[in-house]
C-alpha cells in the first residue's frame, strides 16, 4: 500500500500510557475518547456508522446531500477555497459538500485532520480516486492538544468543518477552545460548519426525540458499540499489557439531563483488580464500579448557534431533518 502523505506524528506509546494512567487513577475513573480509535475502534465506528439505531450519520448525510448547494453558495468563486475538517474519519460524507463547492468556482483544497492514520488512508484512497482534482492534504493530529501548520494559501478563502456531533464529545469551553485554535488564520467571510446532535423533547418543542431513541443509539441490538466501548479494554492490552478480561465489564449508556449528555461507562461486573505492565500497577475495581469513557452532547439549537458565536463567528443558518433530530448549523466570520 502507498504511504500516507501526512504532515504530523501518529500518537505516542507514551501519549496512550499518560492518558491510561492519569484517567484509571483519577476518581471516577475515565478514559478520553480520543483512545477509541486505534485501528479496531476506527473500523468499529465505521460499523456504527451504518447501525439502524445510529440515525446521526445517516441524517447528516441526508442534510449534507440536500443543502450542499445551498451551503456552498457562500463561496466566493473568485478565489481558491481550502476546506478544514476536524476529526474527518474517512470523510465519506464530506464528498458530498465538496463536490457541490467544486462546482461553484476555482480550485478546492481538502485537509481533513484526524488522529486516525487508518481512516485517513481511506479517505485519501477515496477522494484521490472519485476527485482528482481535488488537492488533499490529510493532517494526522490530534488537534484538541496540537495546532499543526497548515499548507493553505494567505489568499484561500476558508471553510472550518466540524462534523459528526464530534463537538459534543468535550466540555463546551473545551470544544470553543478547539475551534479558537483551529480559526486563528480565519477572515472576514471564511466559514464555519458545525453538525450537531440535538437535545431531547425535554429541552424544548423543537423536536419530539425521546431519551429512549437517544439511548438505543448508544446501545443498539447487534452490539456494536459494546464492542467499540470494550475495544478500550482490549487496546489497553495490546499496547500497555493491561490484563483486562474484557467480559467482566458490562457496556452502559446513560442519560444524564444535567449536562445534556449521553455517557458511555464500562461498569465493572466484579470487584478486581487488573495489572497494567506498561505501567508497573495494579489498578482496583469494586463491583459496579464504572470507568466514564464518553461523553456525547446533545445540544438545544440556541446552544448549538451560543457554540458558532462562542468559536468567532455569526450565525447564518442551520438545516435540519424532518423530525429537528439533528442540525448543521452554519456561521460566517464578520
Ligand atoms: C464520533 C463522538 C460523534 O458521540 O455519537 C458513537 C462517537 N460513541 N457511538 C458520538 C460514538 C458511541 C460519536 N462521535
Amino acid at each position: 500500500m502507498r504511504e500516507l502523505r501526512v504532515i504530523g506524528e501518529t500518537v505516542s506509546g507514551e501519549a496512550v500510557a499518560e492518558a491510561v494512567r492519569e484517567g484509571l487513577l483519577a476518581c471516577p475513573k475515565t478514559l478520553p475518547p480520543w483512545l477509541f480509535y486505534d485501528e479496531q475502534g476506527s473500523a468499529l465506528f465505521e460499523k456504527i456508522t451504518a447501525l439502524p439505531e445510529y440515525y446521526p450519520t445517516r441524517m447528516e448525510r441526508e442534510l449534507l446531500h440536500r443543502h450542499a448547494r445551498e451551503i456552498a453558495a457562500g463561496r466566493d468563486e473568485l478565489r481558491p477555497l481550502s476546506v478544514v475538517e476536524l476529526g474527518a474519519g474517512s470523510a465519506q460524507k464530506t464528498a458530498l459538500l465538496l463536490r457541490a463547492l467544486d462546482a461553484e468556482g476555482c480550485g478546492i483544497s481538502y485537509l481533513p485532520m484526524d488522529i486516525s492514520a487508518t481512516a485517513l488512508r481511506e479517505a485519501e484512497e477515496q477522494l484521490g480516486r472519485d476527485f482528482p482534482q481535488l488537492r488533499l492534504r490529510p493532517v494526522l493530529t490530534d488537534f484538541t492538544c496540537e495546532r499543526p501548520m497548515l499548507p493553505i494559501d494567505a489568499e484561500d478563502q476558508r471553510m472550518l468543518l466540524w462534523l459528526g456531533s464530534s463537538a459534543g464529545n468535550f466540555e463546551m469551553e473545551d470544544a470553543v477552545r478547539i475551534l479558537r485554535d483551529a480559526s486563528t488564520e480565519m477572515r472576514e467571510g471564511d466559514f464555519l460548519l458545525l453538525g450537531l446532535d440535538g437535545a431531547p423533547e425535554a429541552n424544548g418543542r423543537e423536536t419530539d426525540k425521546q431519551i429512549s431513541d437517544l439511548l438505543r443509539a448508544y446501545d443498539d441490538a447487534a452490539g456494536v458499540t459494546a464492542a467499540f466501548n470494550r475495544n478500550l479494554l482490549k487496546r489497553m492490552g495490546r499496547e500497555l499489557g493491561a490484563e483486562f478480561c474484557v467480559d467482566q465489564f458490562e457496556h452502559e449508556a446513560r442519560w444524564n439531563s444535567r449536562t445534556s449528555c449521553v455517557e458511555m461507562h464500562l461498569v465493572s461486573t466484579m470487584a478486581q483488580s487488573v495489572f497494567v505492565r506498561e505501567l508497573e500497577r495494579w489498578f482496583h475495581f469494586q463491583a459496579g464500579e464504572s470507568i466514564h469513557t464518553e461523553n456525547s452532547r446533545k445540544f438545544a439549537r440556541d446552544e448549538a448557534r451560543a457554540l458558532v458565536r462562542a468559536a468567532g463567528f455569526s450565525p447564518v443558518k442551520s438545516w435540519h431533518d424532518a423530525n429537528g433530530w439533528y442540525g448543521l448549523f452554519l456561521g460566517q466570520r464578520v
